[in-house]
C-alpha cells in the first residue's frame, strides 16, 4: 500500500489531498500542519465526503507530529507564506520540514510546492542532500494546464482535446509557454489561432498566478493542488508520463547547476 504525506494543510496542501483522497491516488494520506487541529480537522470533514464521493482513502491528520509520517513513498511539501518576498521566513521552513520528513521517510521523493517554488525546491535538494531525481518542484504542471485552459477557451474547444507545455522557471518573467508545440488533437494551434492570440495565451499563462491572486486576494490552490496530486498519481503509479517540472540538471539539455 502506499502512502502519502502532504505538509501544510492550507489551501493549497488540503486541496491536493481532497484530489489524491477522491481519486484514491494512494492507499493512506497524511496530512501535517504545524497549526493545532487544522490537519485533523480539514481531515475529518473531508472524511465525511467519503459516502457521498464514494472513496475509500485512509486519511490521517496530524498537529505537526512527523512519526505518523513515516514510511511516506511521496512526501508534498506546501508550507509556508504564499508571498515571494518572504523567502527568507519560508527557507526556514522548508530546511526544518524536509529535515523533519528525512528522519522517518529516508526513502521518500519530495515535490516541492512552496514558492517561491524553484528556490524552495534546489533548497530542499541541498538540505536533504538527496539524489536529484528525488526532489522535484510543481510549477511546470500548473503552469501547462493554464496555458491548455487558455489555448481551449480561445478555440472553443475542450481543454483535454489541447495539448501544450510551459517549461522553464514558475515566474512571470521565467517561465516559457511552447506555442510552436501546443496541439489542438494533433494538429498545431496556429493553424487555428493568429499570432496576436497566440501571444495573448503565453502572456495569460505568465501572469496566471498573478491573475488569480489579484481576484481572490490570496494565491490560487485549486490548480496547484491538483497540479501536485497529478504528479504524486504520476509518481506513484509510474506512469511514464511527460510532465514539465523543476529539477536539478547537470548537463541535461545542455543546462548545468
Ligand atoms: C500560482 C502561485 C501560487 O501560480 O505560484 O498560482
Amino acid at each position: 500500500m502506499s502512502k502519502v504525506t502532504v505538509v501544510g494543510a492550507g489551501n493549497v496542501g488540503a486541496t491536493c489531498v481532497n484530489a489524491m483522497a477522491i481519486r484514491e491516488t494512494a492507499g493512506e494520506i497524511v496530512l501535517l500542519d504545524i497549526k493545532e487541529g487544522l490537519a485533523e480537522g480539514k481531515v475529518l470533514d473531508m472524511y465525511q465526503t467519503s459516502t457521498l464521493m464514494d472513496f475509500d482513502t485512509n486519511l490521517l491528520g496530524v498537529t505537526n507530529d512527523y512519526a505518523k509520517t513515516a514510511g511516506s513513498d511521496v512526501v508534498v511539501i506546501t508550507s509556508g507564506m504564499p508571498r515571494e518576498d518572504l523567502i527568507g521566513v519560508n527557507a526556514g521552513i522548508v530546511k526544518d520540514v524536509v529535515t523533519n520528513i528525512l528522519k522517518y521517510s529516508p526513502d521518500a521523493i519530495l515535490l516541492i510546492v512552496s514558492n517561491p517554488m524553484d528556490t524552495m525546491t534546489t533548497l530542499a535538494q541541498k538540505v536533504s542532500g538527496l539524489p536529484t531525481n528525488r526532489v522535484f518542484g510543481m510549477g511546470g504542471a500548473l503552469d501547462s494546464a493554464r496555458f491548455r485552459g487558455y489555448l481551449a477557451k480561445a478555440l472553443g474547444a475542450s481543454a483535454n482535446d489541447v495539448d501544450g507545455m510551459v517549461i522553464g522557471g514558475h515566474g512571470d518573467t521565467t517561465m516559457i509557454p511552447l506555442v510552436s508545440k501546443a496541439s489542438y488533437k494533433g494538429v498545431p494551434v496556429s493553424e487555428f489561432l493568429d499570432e496576436k492570440t497566440l501571444g495573448e495565451i503565453a502572456a495569460a499563462t505568465m501572469v496566471g498566478g498573478a491573475t488569480l491572486t489579484k481576484l481572490i486576494g490570496t494565491s490560487a490552490w485549486y490548480a496547484p493542488g491538483a497540479g501536485a496530486a497529478m504528479m504524486v498519481e504520476a509518481i506513484l503509479n509510474d506512469q511514464k508520463k511527460m510532465v514539465p517540472c523543476c529539477c536539478y540538471l547537470d548537463g541535461e539539455y545542455g543546462q548545468k547547476d
